[in-house]
């Protein structure tokens, strides 16, 4: 590994604004957000720019970003501290165990942004859009919050829209799609914040001339 994501691994750790699960003692949402401002989180956060653009955005609400790589989210929880945003917090986690520090019913919306496609065969269950993760959204969501899909995979898309669509909880609960947009940047009706904020990935992809899609759902908990 190399020195400098040894580096900055360590420092990450020590970021007032972090949370590693497995190097430290044990804290939840609760402790970090101790104004109980109404909770965002960011999946698949990467270097956290949407997280840190979202809380500069919406000082009143909290924002969450959740990566397994603690080096790339070193860069947003540094910009949140540089820029003094304590509504930015970066929790280094794989999604499949969110709940070991997220309470039930504690959150009210969810950003996918641009996660990995997992397109080889077999691999369908690491999608953070298949039965199991949206099983995990269902627990953590509040009673009508929002899952919030950006991708440029049409794949995923695809896949996200059949899974959104059929899944249910024992108790019936399930996910409503109210917005399915094709094309972002050419749709006329896109909301604002869809164009206005960019992760680092959707940069380059728009370099690229990828189109981007966008899907909201609403969890209905009976
Ligand atoms: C393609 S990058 C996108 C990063 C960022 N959202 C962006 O748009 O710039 C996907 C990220 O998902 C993270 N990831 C994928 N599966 C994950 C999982 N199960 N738990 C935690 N992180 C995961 C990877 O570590 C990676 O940083």
């Amino acid at each position: 590994m190399s020195r400098n994501k040894l580096t900055k691994f360590a420092e990450f750790l020590a970021f007032p604004n972090t949370y590693t699960p497995w190097e430290e003692e044990k804290s939840t949402l609760e402790q970090w957000n101790p104004k109980h401002l109404p909770v965002t989180m960011e999946l698949a956060a990467g270097t956290g720019a949407y997280t840190v653009a979202l809380a500069r955005t919406y000082p009143e609400r909290f924002f969450l970003g959740v990566d397994i790589k603690g080096a790339r989210m070193w860069t947003g929880a540094r910009a949140a501290l540089d820029a003094q945003l304590d509504n930015a917090f970066f929790l280094r986690s794989h999604i499949e165990r969110l709940e070991e520090n997220i309470p039930q019913a504690s959150v009210e919306e969810i950003w996918i942004t641009f996660a990995d496609p997992f397109l080889a065969e077999g691999s369908a269950k690491k999608r953070l859009t298949s039965e199991r993760f949206l099983g995990i959204y269902s627990r953590v969501l509040k009673q009508g919050g929002l899952l919030h899909l950006k991708t440029d995979s049409t794949p995923l898309f695809t896949y996200s829209l059949e899974t959104i669509r059929s899944w249910r909880g024992e108790k019936g609960e399930h996910f409503l799609l109210e917005n399915v947009l094709h094309d972002v940047y050419a749709d006329p009706t896109s909301p604002e914040i869809l164009t206005s904020i960019q992760t680092t990935y959707e940069k380059s992809h728009l370099a690229e001339g990828r189109t981007i899609q966008y899907l909201r759902a609403r969890f209905v908990a009976l």
